[in-house]
């Protein structure tokens, strides 16, 4: 509709100079005054229509940077220190080691850094961000509730650093927080030389001005200002160690929150440790704020350099608590943290009820670790998307807002993903549901006024100057899962029924967002047919690429219509319409407000004998997408040109290779079985008692097709493009990899389908156990090796694969736990733990 009116305005601005002409010539001809009268009017009128052209086309432009019209989830000042001191501050800055900031938009960002000086390289590695290159052998939350406290370990090279944090309330500004920095050497032969950098910068607002000692080596503290925060003071009390240490410090000015690092390695001087044995050491240089800059330093960085162990204590104190009971240092830090350990522990226990089952103690910390790295993990990131529609020539700035969201990696994704946050959530949501629903809002807070919400969200400094440039602009003809229902589903839960008021409020404000969302992928995703849906965002021009990606579905590579064209349609997508549609019909029953275009549309789309007619193959007896397609493709290198002179080199010899095509493809389904074809079945579409059923449960549990020692495989081995290189430098990575939301989701379905009475239940009970093992003794005994959890896994070897750590979704497959039954051997009991309550609340059919 929109196209057509965009093109009826063509039509208006060629008929304008033509216009102009005519009367031209009829002022020549004719001095009528009535026909200069005509002439005026129709040059009136010409105008008017370019004003309402060009006033259109503005629109056109804006609609994409413009907020939903419907009252926010959140209140203005939901985050501010006055409304939630709580959660006021946090170690809201994953991408780094370890960080701290506040739940608002400019806070003042505190951090630590850390470098070797036995190191023999030159810049010294320093290290600040979360960077696979820095090859830590772990780091992570060992315990963090989100809220109050977090204990992390970072195991460097010859030395560990336990960093950890307590918060205490008090004042109008969020209260107190203290950290403690301790590093102990790991290294039995080498005495380690370690520098222990901790900092405050300015994100623009605010001031600080240090506290030097008298001898002029060491700052004391920091005095800061900022308008949220009033006045605070920053110190580092005096340390009790032994070991041999040494003060410096560095007061500059760093041109943004992403530069700190660089301001810091233009501060490093050399000096020796130690006169007699000239043990050269890097040092801060001192007071090094540029004198063309006009607001003075805005980054203070204390450096002690120390033999090891050694202790270092950070202190924040707001200047609006006038009497506190105590400081927040040695003993009183270390009684209050070791009482949040112990509420932490109770609630674990609590939540997820290991107590009556045979773990270890290595597998509840495990468990406990995963949990505590999806919580802590957790960010607040202010900015503004850069996003394009066809209206728009450049890309433009969405409009600046806040995120509060789970990330999936901190060294590799450290931001939010709108089809990962779905999954973080369902674990979120069972440690602490006012977390999640504050995530959530977050992120439906920034739909726009089509419905669309960009699925990365790189908003920030810090956050874009990890990201490259090609993949920073966000397009709003692109989906992504709306996996926000699963955990939304959770929540809402107990709130259908509820009469509090706190729940029909939340309810009332989510309705009209999800019904938007809703009804921009029911308009914008849609496939050919009635009721079908089609992924946009598929290059069908591209000759690099064995199978053209489908990054909007969330699974890249993952084998589709190999020539994408207006007449596929994908069966995962028709699944989470299902799922959504259900979702807004029972909160529209719930509210008593009329669901029934809902309802109808998830009866629908549930229907099985519609699904089947549209997605089974009868000849894979498989679910499958369907479109225009052929398996003959291939990636080949271009021949030399067939005229080569002797000698020449043939011009494309280092050319890349390109798609070749041998068979013509033909519309049909698409020949790929995986975790594509499973979704039926994953989102529990598929009745109980269908003989589909049995056959994807025969599919799935044999090794010929996705079935492994360590989960479920993403493709089947069957499949022509299993395990194939997409383009000469893309590897493989949904085509044989396993995933842990997939398997999740799997193992959901399962339990739902071994529950609910129907033929088959047999059949998907044993499965169920298997797998479970599978899964968890696998993701368990990675880490245990490694250190680590993974993004994904190797399919033949069970080895961890892709960015580390990946404790978002990943994290779901330690911590989604289960009763154990008799069957499961007690020595690999999985434990999993968040999935069984949520199993229920998957929409029956
Ligand atoms: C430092 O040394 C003194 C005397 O040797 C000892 O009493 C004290 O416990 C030591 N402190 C630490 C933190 O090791
Ligand atoms: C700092 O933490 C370590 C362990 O995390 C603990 O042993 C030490 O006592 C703490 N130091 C202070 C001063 O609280
Ligand atoms: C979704 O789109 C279909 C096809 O246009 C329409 O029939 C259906 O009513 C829509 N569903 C809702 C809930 O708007």
């Amino acid at each position: 509709m929109t196209s057509t009116k965009h093109l009826r305005h063509r039509n208006v601005q060629r008929d304008g100079p033509r216009l102009e002409r005519k009367i031209d010539k009829s002022r020549t001809k004719n001095s009528d005054s009535s026909s200069k009268l005509v002439a005026i009017a129709s040059v009136l009128v010409t105008i008017l229509l370019l004003a309402g052209y060009f006033r259109y086309q503005m629109y056109l432009r804006e609609k994409i940077k413009t907020p939903l019209y419907a009252p926010t989830m959140l209140a203005k000042d939901s985050t501010s220190a006055k409304s939630d001191p709580e959660r006021y501050w946090g170690s809201y800055r994953p991408n780094t080691y370890f960080g701290m900031r506040t739940r608002t938009q400019r806070s003042p960002v505190f951090g630590l850094m850390w470098l070797n000086q036995f190191t023999q390289q030159m810049p010294p590695p320093i290290r600040h961000w979360c960077d696979q290159g820095d090859r830590l052998r772990r780091y992570g939350w060992l315990k963090h509730d989100g809220v109050n406290f977090g204990v992390q370990e970072i195991v460097d090279s010859d030395f560990m650093l336990t960093t950890s944090f307590i918060k205490r309330a008090g004042g109008d500004h969020g209260g107190d927080w203290s950290a403690n920095i301790t590093a102990t050497s790991t290294n039995k032969e080498r005495a380690g030389l370690v520098s222990l950098m901790f900092y405050v910068a300015l994100d623009g607002s605010g001031h600080v001005e240090p506290v030097i000692s008298k001898n002029g080596q060491r700052i004391n503290s920091i005095n800061g200002y900022s308008p949220e925060l009033g006045h605070y003071r920053l110190s580092f009390p005096k340390s009790t160690s032994n070991s041999t240490h040494k003060h410096n410090y560095l007061i500059t000015h760093a041109t943004g929150l992403d530069k700190l690092k660089e301001a810091m390695m233009n501060g490093i001087r050399v000096e020796a440790w130690d006169k007699s044995r000239r043990v050269p050491y890097f040092v801060l240089g001192g007071r090094q704020v540029p004198i063309d800059v006009e607001d003075g330093s805005n980054f203070v960085v204390f450096q002690v350099t120390t033999e090891l162990p050694y202790t270092l204590e950070v202190m924040y104190e707001s200047g609006s608590i006038y009497e506190r009971p105590n400081r927040l240092q040695g003993e009183v830090f270390s009684s209050l943290l070791a009482q949040h350990v112990s509420e932490f522990d109770k609630k674990f226990d609590e939540k997820f009820d290991l107590k009556s089952k045979a773990f270890s103690q290595s597998q509840v910390d495990f468990a406990k670790a995963a949990l505590s790295n999806m919580v802590g993990s957790v960010g607040y990131f202010y900015g503004a998307s850069l996003v394009q529609s066809v209206y728009n020539e450049e890309p433009v700035n969405y409009w600046k807002a806040a995120l509060y969201t789970g990330v999936p990696s901190r060294s590799f994704f450290p931001r939010g993903f709108l089809w990962d946050e779905g999954f973080h959530n369902l674990l979120i949501s069972k440690w602490d549901p006012e977390i999640s629903k504050d995530i959530l809002s977050h992120w439906l807070d920034l739909m726009n006024t089509e419905g669309w919400i960009p699925r990365e969200q790189i908003l920030g400094d810090e956050a874009r100057a990890r990201v490259p440039d090609e993949f920073v602009v966000q397009r709003n003809t692109n989906a992504n899962p709306p996996t926000l229902i699963l955990p939304l589903q959770r929540l809402i839960k107990s709130m259908l029924d509820s009469d509090k008021e706190k729940d029909k409020k939340f309810l009332k404000a989510v309705l009209p967002r999800l019904q938007t969302w809703f009804q921009w992928y029911n308009t914008t995703q849609i496939g050919p047919k009635r009721f079908t849906y089609q992924w946009r965002g598929r290059d069908g021009h591209t000759n690099k690429e064995l199978n053209p990606k489908t990054l909007t579905s969330g699974l890249d590579d993952y084998p589709r219509a190999s020539h994408p064209t207006n007449d596929e349609y994908h069966v995962d997508l028709r699944c989470w319409m299902a799922l959504s549609a259900g979702l807004i019909a029972d909160i529209s029953k719930s509210l008593g407000v009329d669901g029934a275009e809902y309802a109808a549309t998830h009866a629908v789309l549930t229907d099985n004998g519609l699904l089947d007619d549209l997605h089974w193959s009868e000849k894979k007896q498989q679910y499958s997408d369907y479109g225009l397609h052929t398996d003959k493709v291939r990636l080949e290198r271009p021949k030399p040109p067939a005229n080569l002179q002797p000698g020449q080199r043939p011009p494309n010899m280092n050319m890349d290779k390109v798609r070749v095509v041998h068979a013509d493809p033909e519309l049909g389904f698409v020949n790929a079985f995986g975790y594509v074809s499973l979704f039926p079945f994953l989102l529990k579409i598929v009745e109980p008692s269908s003989p589909k059923l049995t056959r994807i449960l025969t599919d799935m549990r044999s090794e010929k097709h996705i079935w492994t020692d360590f989960g479920l495989r993403s493709l089947g081995q069957t499949t022509p493009l299993y395990n194939r290189y997409n383009s000469e430098h893309d590897p493989p990575y949904w085509r044989g990899a396993l995933w842990i939301n997939m398997n999740y989701l799997a193992l959901g379905a399962l339990d739902f389908y071994r529950k609910t009475p129907g033929p088959y239940r047999a059949q998907a009970d044993e499965i169920y156990t298997e797998l479970r093992n599978n899964v968890v003794n696998n993701i368990y005994s990675q880490y245990m090796r490694t250190g680590y959890i993974w993004e994904n896994y190797n399919d033949k070897t069970g080895e961890g694969k892709g960015c580390h750590p990946f404790t978002g979704w990943s994290a779901l497959g330690l911590v989604t736990g289960v009763a154990t039954g008799t069957r499961s051997s007690p020595a690999h009991e999985l434990l999993i733990i968040g999935y069984f309550d949520n199993l229920c609340l998957f929409r029956q059919i």
